[in-house]
């Protein structure tokens, strides 16, 4: 079957400032939680940035943006997602006036997106908190957060109305749950976390999210303004009752997030949820209208699908954040994350199904090893078919679910050119079209070279979809 995608369909690549920008402190920078966090989420923290953190330098998007927006615009794409580092614009986080020389660079690189007709997509938060809010203020569970955030977001919106369309408030919103000092920005180590404190931070960015949604449509009355959650489908272990029962729970634990960032309040199922785990949330008496204020579309990133059971001495899954249950009928990557592209066309259906509002995919991709070799004609290049199987098998997804009638407004391929990993710091795990050379040691020239990949999904973009 030719694929028909639809005309005006978002093709393109995202990114993290965190993960790629380096300049760690250049220009007036101040330090994010990223940098004391040199070898992923579960490693511990150090006192000040290291060497070995592979995110101070990243790949030196900050100094080499234009060449790298030059070989976005090569492959044809349309829409660049990447996220505006916080502590770009206020270094701490806390003060009253903006850093100019960090708002000015974001200038340069939308400026150089449009030169060649790229909407950029903007991740307002992803994972980079000032660290400063973090250590005096206990990141998220402060209600002062919203304060905050509330300035960074207008300082944002005035600065680039004119230049960004499509915003995305918080990245994986619902990652909190597992991974509350990346996503949440809280000191407290998370074993000492109480379920109150992380469900009254959640509370923090969710009213936060909302009041983000309200400036921006009232600054920008074109913008689109989502919100961005993991989508994980939990499949049942087996066919037994309370397996079902336990996967649609888990699963619904994070559908929270999207439906109260859709339908404006908690959902009915909130209240038992917390009233059997002895949370009693503190509101102040404007959250309630706040939260009206619903998003334009639902965005989120898509890597694996896991399982659930009853019996939880089975759990052994490895993932995107959350590990659950490994399926017996999936592979998984080098990372042992599960393969599963007809999940994709599983969960999309379902968050349509919920809401009907339009999707947005703006993470998907695999992480691999990628050997950098010479080719007849003499270039530098990856022969990566395995990252194309990967993705072209997730893209036919993609245009099942839209035959399916969900609406769908792009797609953006996870690290569209190589960067530090998330969950492991590591630049060995890459995920791009573009090969950097740079190596977890901290050698390499931070030359770029395109790989196979590349020349791929040019023509999946050109054809928009056909060549599929
Ligand atoms: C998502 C994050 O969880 O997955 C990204 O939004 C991250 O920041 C991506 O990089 C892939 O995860 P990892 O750990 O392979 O980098």
């Amino acid at each position: 079957m030719i694929k028909q995608f639809p005309d005006n369909f978002l093709w393109g690549g995202a990114t993290a400032a965190n993960q790629f920008e380096g300049a760690y402190n250049e220009d007036g920078k101040g330090l994010s939680i990223q940098d004391i966090l040199p070898k992923g989420i579960l490693a511990p923290l150090t006192d000040e940035p290291t060497d070995d953190n592979m995110k101070l330098i990243g790949i030196d998007f900050y100094h080499r943006y234009k060449e790298d927006i030059k070989l976005f615009a090569e492959m044809g794409f349309k829409v660049f997602r990447l996220s505006i580092a916080w502590s770009r614009i206020f270094p701490k986080g806390d003060e009253l006036e903006p850093n100019e020389a960090g708002l000015a660079f974001y200038d340069r690189v939308f400026d150089e997106c449009h030169k060649y007709g790229i909407e950029p997509l903007v991740t307002i938060s992803h994972y980079e908190t000032p660290l400063h809010l973090a250590k005096a203020y206990d990141g998220w569970i402060n209600r002062k957060m919203i304060v905050f955030f509330e300035r960074y977001v207008r300082t944002i919106f005035t600065r680039y109305k004119d230049k960004v369309k499509y915003w995305l408030t918080f990245n994986e919103i619902n990652s909190i749950i597992h991974a509350p000092y990346i996503s949440g920005g809280i000191w407290t180590p998370k074993e000492a976390l109480e379920e109150k404190e992380l469900y009254q931070a959640i509370h923090h960015e969710l009213v936060a999210s909302a009041l983000a949604t309200k400036i921006g449509h009232e600054i920008m009355p074109e913008a689109k303004i989502g919100c961005m959650i993991i989508a994980i489908p939990v499949y049942p272990l087996t066919c037994h009752p309370d397996d079902a029962f336990k996967a649609f729970e888990t699963e619904r634990e994070n559908m929270l997030f999207a439906d109260v960032h859709v339908r404006g309040k908690y959902p009915a199922y909130a209240k038992r949820m917390f009233a059997e785990k002895g949370i009693q949330i503190d509101w102040d008496e404007s959250d309630e209208e706040i939260l009206k204020n619903t998003v334009d579309f639902i965005s989120f990133s898509y890597y694996m699908s896991t399982c659930d059971t009853l019996d939880q001495s089975k759990k052994n899954g490895k993932g995107n954040i959350m590990g659950g249950v490994k399926n017996p009928y999936l592979d998984a990557s080098e990372w042992g994350w599960q393969i599963d592209p007809k999940g994709l066309r599983l969960i999309m259906n379902k968050l349509y199904d919920r809401y009907e509002k339009p999707l947005f995919i703006v993470e998907n991709g695999l992480g691999a090893c990628d050997e950098l070799i010479v080719d007849a004609q003499g270039n530098k290049t990856v022969i990566d078919d395995y990252r194309i199987d990967y993705l072209k098998q997730h893209l036919v997804q993609v245009h099942e679910a839209i035959h399916d009638g969900v609406q769908v407004m792009g797609y953006t391929s996870w690290g569209c050119i190589d960067l530090v990993s998330a969950s492991t710091a590591e630049l060995k795990k890459r995920y791009g079209y573009i090969f950097v050379d740079r190596y977890d040691d901290g050698s390499g020239t931070l030359e770029r070279y395109k790989k196979k990949s590349f020349y791929w999904y040019k023509k999946v973009i050109e054809t928009n979809g056909k060549a599929l």
